[in-house]
């Protein structure tokens, strides 16, 4: 019991100073509640507004990818330099530290290897175990002009209404078939498709013309990092895709395939986070590897 005996009078009111309400720092999710919000704050860091996601969920369609055979050994000691991790349940459970405290992104979609038709997903996890799992979003594949569009439709609609009921944001994953041409018209499309449809942030590649795809879309967008380019490409695209107005990366391969994965994460986020061009974390790659 809280001693009730020589209780002050409250006093300090403020009754002369507005209340203060703060608008969150995300594009198209003023809305939200604040358990949600408070996720994606573990996602997206508050003071840039962006965020750098270590993407190392290929081994869900095509196993032990180059650079991810030992998660243990190559990817925890980059955990440090994330804003988040996307990953598998598999990989969180067996590999990953539980003191670590960033957002976990968990992969929520799969079915076909790279041996098989890869759009034909379907949704790979409940949310009973994303919520033990404390993911902070989920992760779907959408496959806009795909052989299995309307499936992949209806996988991320489910997943945005489990997730919209425990607060757990979904990321839409936009993937473009090798019949499609990756340019921004048909960037545009895929991205507002899944905003329209209650994605809470949408990931894509970056294309010429990104910023009409940023403009176009009401939420958050990040870019994919894509097949592994020389480090200058890669960092000059992640610097165009935030000054074009992407909310940050997230990115696999042209971090775990780096010759040295710690001092390219912390060159992507010189530009992620600080506005630096591509030249200063170059310069900055090159005295870390020093
Ligand atoms: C797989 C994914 C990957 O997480 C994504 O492609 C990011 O990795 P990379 O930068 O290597 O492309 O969504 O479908």
């Amino acid at each position: 019991m809280a001693d009730a005996e020589e209780i002050q009078d409250a006093a300090r009111f403020h009754v002369e100073v507005a209340h203060h309400s703060e608008p969150f720092f995300l594009k198209g999710c003023n809305h939200l509640d604040w358990g949600i919000k408070n996720r994606l704050a573990n996602i997206f860091d508050p003071t840039s507004g962006r965020t750098v996601m270590l993407a190392f969920d290929h081994g869900y369609f095509q196993g032990p990818t180059r650079g991810l055979e030992r998660i243990d050994l190559d990817i925890v000691p980059l955990t440090r330099y994330a804003d988040t991790l996307m990953l598998t349940r598999g990989i969180l459970r067996t590999s990953i530290p539980p003191s670590y405290t960033r957002g976990i992104v968990l992969r929520a979609s799969g079915g076909p290897s790279i041996l098989k038709e890869l759009s034909n997903e379907q949704i790979a996890i409940s949310i009973e175990e994303a919520i033990r799992l404390n993911a902070a979003a989920m992760a779907v594949q959408v496959f806009i002009g795909g052989e299995y569009e309307s499936q992949s439709i209806h996988n991320l609609t489910r997943l945005v209404d489990a997730g919209n009921r425990y607060g757990i944001a979904t990321l839409a994953v936009t993937a473009v078939g090798r019949e499609l041409t990756r340019d921004a018209r048909y960037i545009r499309l895929a991205t507002r498709i899944c905003a329209e449809l209650g994605a809470t942030y949408v990931k894509t590649y970056y294309v010429p013309g990104f910023e009409t795809v940023t403009a176009a879309c009401p939420v958050p967008i990040v870019i994919a990092g894509g097949k592994k380019q020389p480090e200058m490409d890669a960092l000059r695209m992640a610097y165009n895709a935030v000054q074009q107005g992407a909310s940050g990366v997230d990115m696999g391969r042209n971090i775990f395939q780096a010759d040295n994965p710690a001092a390219m994460i912390q060159a992507v986020r010189k530009v992620v986070h600080d506005n630096a061009t591509p030249q200063e974390a170059f310069d900055l790659l090159q005295q870390l590897k020093g």
